[in-house]
C-alpha cells in the first residue's frame, strides 16, 4: 500500500472500525485481482445473444456523448401508440424530460404484449409465501385478465387517469395486480410500505390525496398477523383529505370489518368488474410515487414518470441484471421499497420475464435455507437482494451448510443493493454461491443502479467495497463543498452530472421548489446524490456514507430527524438526538438521547421504553427504534448546533477530533459515560 492509499485505508477504517481485519485482506485480494483480472468471469449466454463482450467502455461512452442517440435506440424495446417528438427535451435546464411527445400505456408493455406475443401461458408471477404455506403461480395470461378486471373496480370507483391511488398492501400478487392497473388507467400509484404506521400513512394521505385506498385485511409477519384495516381506518382518520373508497383484499388470517362508507371487498368488486383496456398516457405523465425519508419528517414524493421509466428498466434488465425474457428473476424486497417497484414489479415484467413475489424473512421462515430452496425450485437465474439479507443468514448459516444441500446451478448473479455492502459478506457468498457477486448503487430518486457491474455488457473485475463503475447514463463525479473535482482517492460529494439518464425523479410530488433545493441546487447541473464517496484511478466508484441525517437499518431508509421529531413531543423531553450506529446485522440501528425536562422523576428506564413505544407508534415498526440514552446535557456547537456526528463517532469507538466550535468539552465525558453504561463507546480516546 503507498502512503495515498494508506491514508484512504484509514478514511475507510475510520467508517467501518469493526471491519478492519477483513477490509485490511479484501483489499489486498481486490487489488491483487484488480491487477490480473483473473477475476474476470465471462457469462457464457452473453456471446449467444450477441452482447457486447468486452465493450462496458464503449457502450459507457456512447451513453454520455450520445445520449439521445443511446435512449433512443433503447427506447425501440418499448412499444409506444406514438414515438417521441424529442428523446431529450433539455429546453428547461435544470428540468430534464426524457421522450416528450411520446404515447404509451406500462401496463400494456408489461402485460398485455407479452399475451399477445406468445408468453400468454408463462408463468408471470410465482408467489411463495412460508409464512402462510402458500405456492401460487399466475401466468401472463391471467395476469393480464386480474389487472383489467382490477382496472375496471378502480375505475367503477371513480378513478381516472391521473388520481392519485394509495396502496398499503403486504408481499401478495395483488399487490402488483392493484399497481398495474393503476397504470393501465394513467392513475398514479403510490405504495407505503406495510411496517410504517398510521401516522406515516395519514402524512402521505394528506399529500398526495388519493381518491382510493387498496390494501389488504392484514400483513404476516413470522412473529404476528399486522390487521391492515384498522391501521387505514386510523390514517383516514387522522388526514384532513378523505379518500372515496377503501378497496381491501381479505385475507383468511384476518378478515376485516368492512363496515365504514365507502368500504369495499376487492373479490366483489371484481366478481361484477368490466376489464378495462390500456389508457394511453403521455411518456412525461407521473406513473407513481413514492415516498421516501428526507431529513425532516415530511417524506419526499418521488414521482416518476412513464415513458423514461419503462426504457430504462426495461433495458437495465438485460444490460445490468443479464436477464432474458423467460427466465426467473427474484428480487427479495418488498413492493414498498423502490427495489420492489422496479425489480419485482416493472423491469421483470417488462421483460416478459418471471417474477417472485416472496412472503418471508431470509431466516426464520422456517430457517436459512429459505433462499436456496426458492432459488432451485424455481431455476432463479438472477438474484436480487440486501446485504442485510445475507448476513442474517450467514450468522445462522456460517458455513454454508444449507447452501450445499441445494441445486442452485440455474444462478448466474448475485446482486446486493439497499446499503453499504461490507466486503465480508460479499466475500462470504461469493465463497458458497460461486457465482458473482454484484454490488449496485442506487437510490429511491434514482429507479435504476448508478453505479454496478453491468454483467449483461461485460463482467469487470469485482473489487470489494465498490460498487463497480457508474452505469451507462451516469456521469458520476467526486465534488468539494465548494464544487470543484476531487482528485481520485478523495473523498467528497458524489454527484451526477446533469441530465440524469431516463427512469429516475422527474420531481417531488406537488414540491417542485423542494426537488431543485434538496437535489439540483448545491451544485450547480449536477444531482446531489446525498452520499460521499470517491472515485479510485480505475474510475470505481465507493459510496462511504451519507452527508445527511438519514441512516440506513436492515436496507431500510429512515430519517433520524422524523425520530427527533416524535421524541420531542414526549412530554418529558426537553431535547433530543437520534443518530445511526454501527450494527453488525442491520447495518445502523437508531440510538436516541434525550434530555429531560426539570423536575421530570420518572425513572429512565420508564422513559426509554416510552420513547420506543412513541417512534414505533409515530413511525413504526420498520423504524426499529429500541434504545434511547437519557442524559443531563447534548454536546452543541457554540452556534447551537447538536454535535450528532461526534456522539456517533464516540459510540462506534471512532477516532474523533475535539471539535473546534464545540462550546462546553465537558459534555463529552459525559456522553461517553452513558453510552459506557449500555454497552457502548467501550473504547476511551486519548
Ligand atoms: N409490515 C409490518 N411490520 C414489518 C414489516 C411489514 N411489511 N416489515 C418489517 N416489519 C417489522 C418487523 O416485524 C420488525 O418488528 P419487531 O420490532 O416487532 O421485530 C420491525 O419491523 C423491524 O424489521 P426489520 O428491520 O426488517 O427487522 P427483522 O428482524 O424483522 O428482519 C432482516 C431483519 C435482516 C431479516 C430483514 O430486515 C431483511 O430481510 N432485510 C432485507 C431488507 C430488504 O430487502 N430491503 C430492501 C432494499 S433492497
Ligand atoms: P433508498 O432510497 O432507500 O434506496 O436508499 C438509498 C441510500 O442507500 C443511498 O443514498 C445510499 O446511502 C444507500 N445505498 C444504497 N445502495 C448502496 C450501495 N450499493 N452501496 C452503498 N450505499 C448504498
Amino acid at each position: 500500500m503507498n502512503l495515498h492509499k494508506a491514508s484512504l485505508f484509514r478514511l475507510f477504517l475510520s467508517f467501518f472500525p469493526r471491519h478492519a481485519h477483513t477490509v485490511l485482506h479484501t483489499l489486498r485480494r481486490s487489488t491483487a485481482r484488480g491487477r490480473d483480472n483473473t477475476h474476470r468471469l465471462r457469462n457464457p449466454n452473453a456471446t449467444d445473444r450477441g452482447l457486447n463482450m468486452g465493450k462496458y467502455d464503449e457502450v459507457y461512452h456512447r451513453s454520455i456523448t450520445d445520449k439521445e442517440g443511446f435512449w433512443g435506440d433503447a427506447a425501440r424495446q418499448i412499444d409506444w401508440i406514438k414515438p417521441a417528438d424529442k428523446v431529450l427535451d433539455d429546453s428547461n435546464p435544470p428540468i430534464y424530460r426524457w421522450f416528450r411527445g411520446g404515447v404509451l400505456n406500462t401496463c400494456y408493455n408489461a402485460v398485455d404484449r407479452h399475451v399477445e406475443n406468445g408468453r400468454a401461458d408463462q408463468t408471470a408471477i410465482i408467489y411463495d409465501s412460508p409464512v402462510t404455506n402458500t405456492k401460487r403461480q399466475v401466468t401472463y395470461r391471467e395476469l393480464l385478465d386480474q389487472v383489467s378486471r382490477f382496472a375496471g373496480v378502480l375505475a367503477a370507483n371513480g378513478v381516472t387517469k391521473g388520481d392519485r391511488v394509495i396502496l398499503y398492501m403486504p408481499m401478495i400478487p395483488e399487490s402488483l395486480v392493484a399497481m398495474l392497473a393503476c397504470a393501465r388507467l394513467g392513475a398514479i400509484h403510490s405504495v407505503v410500505f406495510g411496517g410504517f404506521a398510521a401516522n406515516e400513512l395519514a402524512t402521505r394521505i394528506n399529500d398526495c390525496t388519493p381518491r382510493v385506498i387498496v390494501t389488504a385485511s392484514c400483513g404476516i409477519e413470522p412473529n404476528r398477523v399486522i390487521a391492515y384495516k384498522p391501521m387505514v381506518d386510523e390514517a383516514i382518520d387522522l388526514s384532513t383529505h378523505k379518500p372515496e373508497g377503501v378497496i381491501v383484499f381479505q385475507r383468511p388470517q384476518a378478515t376485516a370489518t368492512l363496515d365504514r362508507p365507502g368500504d369495499r371487498d376487492w373479490m366483489e368488486e371484481m366478481a361484477k368488474a368490466e376489464p378495462h383496456a390500456c389508457v394511453p398516457v403521455e411518456a412525461t405523465d407521473p406513473l407513481y410515487i413514492l415516498y421516501t425519508s428526507g431529513t425532516t419528517g415530511q417524506p419526499k414524493g418521488v414521482m416518476r414518470d412513464n415513458g423514461g421509466h419503462a426504457v430504462a428498466l426495461k433495458w437495465s434488465m438485460q444490460a445490468i441484471y443479464d436477464v432474458n425474457p423467460g427466465e426467473v428473476f427474484w428480487s427479495a424486497s418488498d413492493v414498498g421499497w423502490v427495489v420492489g417497484h422496479s425489480y419485482i414489479v416493472y423491469a421483470p415484467l417488462l421483460q416478459g420475464a418471471t417474477t417472485i413475489v416472496f412472503e418471508g424473512k431470509p431466516v426464520g421462515t422456517p430457517d436459512a435455507s429459505t433462499f436456496w430452496r426458492i432459488i432451485s425450485e424455481y431455476k432463479v437465474v438472477s438474484f436480487f437482494t440486501a446485504p442485510t439479507a445475507f448476513r442474517a443468514i450467514r450468522r445462522d448459516d456460517p458455513e454454508g451448510e444449507f447452501i450445499r444441500k441445494y441445486d442452485l446451478s440455474s444462478l448466474r448473479t448475485l446482486f446486493l443493493a439497499g446499503e453499504r455492502a461490507d466486503p465480508a459478506t460479499i466475500q462470504w457468498a461469493e465463497e458458497h454461491l460461486k457465482v458473482p457477486v454484484i454490488d449496485n448503487w442506487w437510490q429511491t430518486e434514482t429507479g435504476w443502479a448508478i453505479a454496478a457491474n453491468c454483467r449483461g455488457i461485460e463482467l469487470l473485475p469485482v473489487k470489494f467495497g465498490s460498487p463497480t463503475r457508474a452505469a451507462p447514463g451516469w456521469d458520476v463525479q467526486v465534488l468539494d463543498e465548494d464544487g470543484h473535482p476531487m482528485e481520485a482517492g478523495k473523498i467528497g460529494s458524489l454527484v451526477c452530472k446533469l441530465p440524469l439518464p431516463p427512469g429516475t425523479l422527474v420531481s417531488l410530488w406537488n414540491a417542485e421548489k423542494r426537488y431543485v433545493d434538496s437535489y439540483l441546487t448545491d451544485f450547480p447541473g449536477y444531482y446531489k446524490t446525498g452520499d460521499a464517496g470517491f472515485l479510485d484511478d480505475d474510475h470505481y466508484v465507493y459510496v462511504m456514507t451519507r452527508t445527511d441525517d438519514i441512516i440506513n437499518v436492515a436496507g431500510h431508509r429512515l430519517s433520524t430527524g422524523a425520530m427527533e421529531e416524535v421524541l420531542a413531543n414526549h412530554p418529558a423531553v426537553a431535547e433530543c438526538a437520534v443518530i445511526g450506529i454501527a450494527d453488525e446485522l442491520k447495518g445502523q440501528m437508531p440510538l436516541g438521547f434525550v434530555v429531560l425536562k426539570a423536575g421530570i422523576t420518572t425513572s429512565p428506564e420508564v422513559i426509554e421504553k416510552e420513547c420506543a413505544a412513541l417512534v414505533r407508534e409515530q413511525i413504526g415498526p420498520v423504524a426499529a427504534y429500541k434504545q434511547t440514552v437519557v442524559v443531563q446535557r447534548l454536546p452543541k456547537t457554540r452556534s447551537g448546533k447538536i454535535l450528532r456526528g461526534t456522539m456517533q463517532k464516540i459510540a462506534d469507538n471512532e477516532e474523533y477530533k475535539m471539535p473546534a466550535t464545540i462550546d462546553d468539552p465537558g459534555i463529552l465525558p459525559e456522553i461517553q459515560e452513558a453510552l459506557e453504561d449500555i454497552g457502548l463507546a467501550t473504547r476511551r480516546q486519548g
